[in-house]
């Protein structure tokens, strides 16, 4: 089952709603992948004991995982955090993430730097590439368990837009020309 995706609107309303534009804009897994956004959709109730999830690890040398709580009452600084979430930004390295249960949505900047929204629920596992402009938020549910993957040590350092700067987010231009 491909991810679903569409281009948002552009109303200012709660972070939360989905923001299609009317009639909806959808954005096809082929699309993504220009974007270099990859998607699998794994059986997230057996995620300890699954082959492909280790397969998947494996290939991609993704040696490094842990599992957050995105709920009120179980993050540390839940309002800070989801105020973070939400700002855009890159990362010097890729961005895995796995929902476990609950579900929310990545926004990725297209080619010509409009907002792309993903929708990321139970099962889906997505990999944003590093110098992506990106941002996430919980949808009206208020709840997402995201398995968090990386390659080696973690960094989760995010900077900022504009980061145009650096080589990675020139790298990643050049690589969606
Ligand atoms: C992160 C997501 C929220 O950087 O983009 O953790
Ligand atoms: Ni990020």
């Amino acid at each position: 089952m491909p991810v679903e995706a569409w281009y948002m609107d552009n109303s200012d309303g709660d972070q939360r709603l989905p923001h299609r534009r009317d009639p909806n804009q959808p954005v096809s897994p082929e699309e993504l992948q220009k974007l270099g956004v990859l998607h699998w959709k794994l059986n997230a109730d057996i995620y300890e004991t699954d082959p492909q999830l280790a397969q998947i690890r494996k290939d991609k040398g993704y040696s490094y995982m842990d599992i957050i709580d995105i709920h009120k009452d179980r993050l540390p600084n839940y309002e800070d955090k989801l105020k973070m979430f939400f700002e855009e930004h890159l990362h010097l390295d890729d961005e895995i993430r796995y929902s476990l249960d609950g579900q929310g949505y990545f926004d990725v900047r297209d080619k010509e730097d409009r907002w792309i929204r993903i929708s990321m629920s139970k099962g889906d596992l997505i990999t944003l590439p590093a110098g992506i402009y990106h941002r996430f938020t919980l949808d009206e549910t208020n709840y997402i368990k995201v398995m968090r993957l990386f390659v080696g040590e973690p960094v989760w350092k995010a900077y900022p837009r504009p980061a145009e700067d650096f080589e990675i987010r020139q790298q990643y231009k050049a690589s969606i020309q």
